[in-house]
């Protein structure tokens, strides 16, 4: 972790920050659970554990005042017809938000409280997304070839509950179908309100 002021770059060439302290990748079989059709998820695996998304931590002290950031770069594809997607999460300090950019791609954001009021922004180059205190987020990729590189900045000291979505999911999935984005219920949810 660096002291006091400083710079870095991201360069959309490589896609790397110049400067990060953590690389999480998460693969298919991290994420078991997570898209609805099983059936699917499964083959896929047996086939290749594939990467679905990396991201690059910027990391600061865990305190009030800090700002940790990053890049998540989410990768092309589908599980089924279900777009390639981050876990998603809630903050751990509920009553912290978040700021997104997105620097390439083309992808939506997906929000959520914890009573079930839900939200989707579109994101392509040049979006701004602001995830407000207690919204839930899920990155999704929509574009079939593009991955979607999306600059991120929040509380330090927020942390992550993955617990709640691992369970039962966001209340509305993001498919394709006719070569189109379309938002449906997530039947897991319903049964488990
Ligand atoms: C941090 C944040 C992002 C995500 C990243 C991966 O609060 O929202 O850095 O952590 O987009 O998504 P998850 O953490 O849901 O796997
Ligand atoms: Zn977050």
């Amino acid at each position: 972790m660096r002291e006091g002021p400083f710079s870095y770059h991201i360069s959309l060439d490589d896609r790397n920050p110049t400067h990060f302290d953590n690389h999480i990748i998460r693969s298919l079989s991290s994420m078991e659970g997570y898209f609805y059709d099983e059936a699917a998820y499964s083959s896929m695996l047996a086939e290749e554990d594939q990467v679905l998304y990396e991201v690059f931590e910027i990391k600061r002290p865990e305190t009030v005042g800090e700002l940790l950031q990053g890049i998540s770069v989410i990768r092309p594809g589908k599980v089924g017809n279900e777009y390639f997607m981050t876990k998603g999460h809630f903050h751990k300090v509920l009553d912290t938000s978040e700021v997104y950019y997105c620097l390439r791609g083309h992808g939506l954001m997906l929000m959520e409280t914890p009573e079930g009021e839900w939200a989707l922004e579109e994101m392509k180059l040049g979006t701004v997304v602001y995830v407000p205190p207690r919204w839930g987020h899920r990155s999704i990729n929509l574009h079939p070839d593009q991955e979607l590189i999306l600059f991120f900045a929040y509380p330090a000291h927020a942390g992550h509950d993955y617990k709640s979505i691992e369970e039962r999911g966001f209340r509305k999935l993001v498919v394709e179908r006719n070569g189109k984005h379309e938002v449906v219920e997530n039947e897991r949810w319903d049964q488990s309100s």
